[in-house]
């Protein structure tokens, strides 16, 4: 067995960190994670973390399930893959079942993470214009602060210059809508006239530019990389509204909302809206195996069907619906039905946020913000470097915790007790009473 040394080492040395900067593992290395147990993480040294982030908001009933390692198991005797043009399998159709009855949509295309459902749906609704003889509509609009993902053409409607501005030549023009982020409202304004004054702006932008816009893309009620910026549900409603009078596609990327985080299985059920398209991934699989499925309305699906093959859709990836994550997938759906996980963590929610109301009243706290099972606070007087100094002083207090800037959130496994919660609440006041940090 590698010592702890000897695996940092070999992987400064042979893996290349996503969204790092290499040199800071010299004197911050990452953890050595050996194994899992519910919500925690276990080191090689056998210290325990709570995943609090579930492990870049994926994972939700734990690590180590026994439910899906279960189906996982019994499909590895079965088939592991096979490709999905020119075969198809149990999981992939039961699955996509399932999630057109949950979604309202239906069709659903596969791809492998986030950021290639997102290009899915930029390319479909982009093509669904031209097969019905306006190619000229292929313009997207984001809102400010949005995040699609990284590859080129989900970067091109993502709006963190962190991640955008050095690829900017690479990058497709896209148009930017203020955010309704609720922290933005003016002093007595309330979220929800926040959110009606923002939507008056893209109303103004699509009433001179729909005929050539394809679709307007939005994280439904909380912008999670823009630092867990939660906005009302009036915006999405009018949003549909105007989608519709512009003749202009609404995609919903769900992808780190969907599957309960906000409350409701889909956060867009919140303003009772049904998207264009719903892009999903992060906790499709429980945070087991990377999937990530498109799903649409029969309208769009329609306008691809044909004798002509350049009319259809073309695109691949090589893991497309791969059977071991549809089960993983499938094992989840079971568990949120089972279990009724939404009415459960309805209940969990309301204790949670009762255990963390010392640190929301705390006086380094600022919009203290929850919706479902996230929660979020902005920390003030913050000098460079807080979010790694937040982070360090969490792991020695049992926490996995990375703050946004200067935003430390919450979103832990729904399998989190509430003793648990009470220890990361404990962590988080340790953190935030340290005034080196
Ligand atoms: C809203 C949203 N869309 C897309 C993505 C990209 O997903 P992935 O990292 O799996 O490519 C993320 C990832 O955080 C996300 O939060």
């Amino acid at each position: 067995m590698a010592t702890d040394n000897d695996l940092l080492n070999r992987t400064r040395a042979a893996v290349w960190h996503p969204c790092t900067q290499m040199k800071q593992l010299e004197t911050a290395p990452p953890l050595a994670i050996v194994r899992g147990e519910g919500p925690w993480l276990i080191d090689i040294d056998g210290r325990r973390y709570l995943d609090a982030i579930s492990s870049w908001w994926v994972n939700l009933f734990g690590h180590c399930n026994p439910r899906i390692n279960a189906a996982i198991t019994d499909q590895l005797g079965k088939i592991e893959h096979v490709m999905l043009a020119g075969a198809t399998h149990e999981p992939v159709v039961d699955l996509s079942e399932r999630l057109a009855h949950l979604t309202g949509l239906g069709h659903a295309f596969y791809g492998s993470d986030g950021a290639s459902a997102t290009e899915i749906a930029l390319k479909i609704s982009a093509h669904y214009w031209r097969n019905a003889g306006q190619a000229e509509k292929n313009g997207f609009i984001s809102l400010t602060n949005g995040y699609h993902g990284e590859t080129v053409g989900a970067l091109s409607v993502t709006d963190i210059p962190l991640f955008k501005a050095t690829y900017a030549p690479l990058l497709r023009h896209s148009v930017q809508v203020p955010s309704p982020d609720a922290r933005m409202a003016a002093p007595g304004e309330s979220a929800e006239a926040y959110a009606v004054r923002c939507a008056a702006v893209l109303e103004a932008h699509l009433a001179e530019h729909a005929a050539t816009t394809a679709a307007l893309i939005v994280e439904p009620l909380m912008q999670g990389a823009a630092g867990m910026a939660m906005y009302h549900p009036a915006y999405l409603k009018r949003a549909r509204e105007l989608c519709d009078q512009y003749q202009v596609h609404l995609i919903a990327d769900e992808i780190a909302v969907g599957f309960g985080r906000t409350g409701t299985m889909f956060a867009c059920e919140q303003a009772a809206v049904r998207p264009d398209f719903i892009c999903l991934s992060k906790g499709i699989t429980g945070g087991y195996l990377p999937l990530s499925a498109v799903l649409t309305t029969d309208e769009v699906y329609a306008a691809f069907y044909g004798d002509a093959t350049a009319r259809g859709f073309l695109h691949s990836h090589s893991y497309t619906g791969n059977p071991l994550a549809c089960r993983a997938a499938l094992a989840v759906l079971d568990i949120f039905e089972h279990d009724n996980v939404i009415a459960a963590n309805r209940v969990k929610a309301i204790e949670f946020t009762r255990v963390l109301a010392e640190v929301a009243a705390h006086s380094r706290v600022r919009h203290f913000r929850h919706l479902g099972m996230i929660w979020a606070f902005d920390v003030a007087d913050t000098a460079p470097g807080f979010s790694t100094r937040f982070h360090r002083a969490a792991l020695a207090q049992a926490a996995f915790i990375r703050p946004i800037g200067n935003t430390v959130y919450v979103m832990p496994p729904y399998v989190t007790s509430a003793d648990e919660m009470r220890g990361l609440a404990d962590a988080m006041l340790v953190c935030l009473s340290n005034p080196d940090i």
